[in-house]
């Protein structure tokens, strides 16, 4: 039998460019839909719609609003500047891999540009090379989150089939100059998430919706989206040899909230729907059902000739996701809901929730691996896991954070199960191994990291960075790999 993880597991973490950076407006960085979010605070648990809420009004007032505080990813932890001292932080902790993402807005400030922004290069230059010197493997994001707004004004996001070529450009811009630096790619972060929150996910701006035409539209920029996953994966491929390219789905890992088979199917259908954008990506074709469904809501994609068979081609070589908490379906309505990672789901009884009404189940964490792996039959790597919470500073400057210690602790017993249960699984990066700003709600008080960062969502503190409790315990996680839990 297997014996716990593999000898080069990649143990690290996750950070995305528009949570960490800061530095909005700096070395030609153009704006993105991330530097129009809003800080949103006392939102109620289960207001989804108050956490997504976007419309082209609230954007032309955050363009003209000067007052970065009330933007926080405009800040985020300055990692932009500081990027080194958290980079040794990492390798204190013996980080084998780190998971970052690269704001498309730095490298292309409208994404319209014909040269690239040498500045913005630069700066991922110097990025990946620290990590390379520190022994820290790149993994790298080629969307999250953060397209350029100029583009989503311009053409609705991805809705305009010709945003594809200009992700393309940018991409292959990344391939050449980070080619002797970076090996694993990523290209959409959660892209299934594009039908829960539009914006942020494709720069998709409801009220420029046609009337009705609200899903068909959503669908369509998804479309473009596995044409460009798919386009670049082959230049990938092409210009690097060796690397290796994958998809990025949230795992939103749903259970019957009972036996009752019409609480049953409810929940295939929405797991089957969970699972749509990576069988894409994975399978190289749009699942019979999900067109059947297309066919029924009267939802017509506009393909081009040739799309297919781009799909067919160029398929991902990995799978990599986030999991953050499972959740429950019922055919009835009515029952008690509680919110989750930008989804809302049924609350269940057995589990306990996190600050924010996430539901902590580490044998979810189990489950996905599985069915992943059968589904899919791919290397597996889990891109995102962790638990926002509220720390507590002591007089003495320490945090104990046991309540993160023993989330991680529960869900890497359940990710070495199933290891050894026969799941090919190469890495793990945590959400987040630093504090940052919340992609929900822009709160830095919604704490993710194992290093404490000494700012207030009000945008106050010095940014110091401290080590709480859990950064010493994940430190012995990764020099047992996996074994002193
Ligand atoms: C994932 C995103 O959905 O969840 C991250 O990929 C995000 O960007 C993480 O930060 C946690 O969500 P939140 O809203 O708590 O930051």
């Amino acid at each position: 039998m297997t014996k716990g993880f593999p000898k080069n597991f990649l143990w690290g973490g996750a950070l995305a460019a528009n949570q960490v950076e800061g530095a909005w407006n700096e070395d030609g960085k153009g704006m993105s839909v991330a530097d129009v979010a809003i800080y949103k605070s006392n939102l109620k648990l289960d207001d989804y719609e108050g956490h997504v809420a976007i419309s082209s009004e609230m954007i032309e007032k955050a363009m003209a609003d000067q007052d970065d505080k009330k933007y926080p990813k405009r800040i985020g932890i300055d990692f932009y500047h500081r990027y080194k001292e958290d980079l040794a932080l990492f390798a204190e902790m013996g980080f084998k891999a780190l998971r970052v993402s690269i704001a498309w807005t730095r490298i292309f400030p409208t994404g319209e540009e014909e040269e690239p922004n040498e500045l913005g290069l630069q700066f991922y230059e110097n990025l990946f090379s620290e990590m390379r010197r520190l022994g820290i493997e790149p993994i790298v994001t080629l969307s999250h989150y953060e397209m350029p707004l100029a583009l989503s004004l311009k053409y609705n996001g991805w809705v305009e089939r010709n945003v594809i070529d200009k992700f393309v450009k940018f991409c292959n811009v990344c391939f050449y100059r980070y080619k002797d630096l970076v090996k694993y790619w990523l290209t959409f972060n959660e892209i299934d998430s594009i039908t829960r929150h539009p914006f942020t996910t494709a720069g998709i701006i409801p009220d420029r919706c046609a009337e009705g035409k609200e899903e068909e539209t959503i669908y369509q920029a998804l479309h473009h989206q596995f044409v460009a996953s798919a386009l670049v994966t082959a230049s990938c491929h092409r210009i690097i040899p060796g690397s290796q390219v994958g998809c990025m789905l949230t795992k939103l890992t749903t259970y019957p909230n009972t036996c009752d088979p019409k609480d049953v199917e409810v929940t295939l259908k929405k797991n089957l729907l969970n699972y749509f954008p990576a069988d894409v990506q994975v399978f190289g074709e749009y699942p019979v059902l999900i067109e059947k469904m297309f066919e029924r809501k009267n939802i017509h994609i506009k393909m081009e000739p040739g799309d297919r068979e781009i799909l067919k081609k160029y398929p991902v070589d990995f799978v990599s996701f986030s999991y953050y908490m499972s959740l429950t379906e019922s055919a009835k309505e009515g029952l008690e809901k509680t919110s989750g990672n930008t989804i809302m789901g049924i609350k269940n009884p057995y589990l306990p929730s996190t600050d924010w009404g996430w539901q902590i189940d580490p044998i979810g964490l189990k489950i996905s691996l599985i069915e992943l792996y059968d589904r899919y039959r791919k290397p597996l790597i889990i891109v995102e896991n962790g638990m926002g919470a509220i720390d507590h500073v002591e007089s003495d400057g320490t945090i104990h954070d046991n309540y993160r210690i023993n989330y991680f602790r529960e869900h890497i017993k359940q990710m070495k199960a199933a290891v050894e249960e026969g799941v090919e699984l190469f890495g793990y990066t945590s959400w987040a191994p630093i504090d940052l700003v919340s992609a929900g709600t822009s709160q830095m008080s919604k704490r993710y990291g194992f290093i404490y960062v000494d700012q207030d969502d009000e945008g106050n503190g010095t940014l110091a960075r401290s080590r709480k409790d859990s950064f010493y315990w994940y430190k012995k996680v990764i020099e047992s790999n996996g074994e002193e839990l």
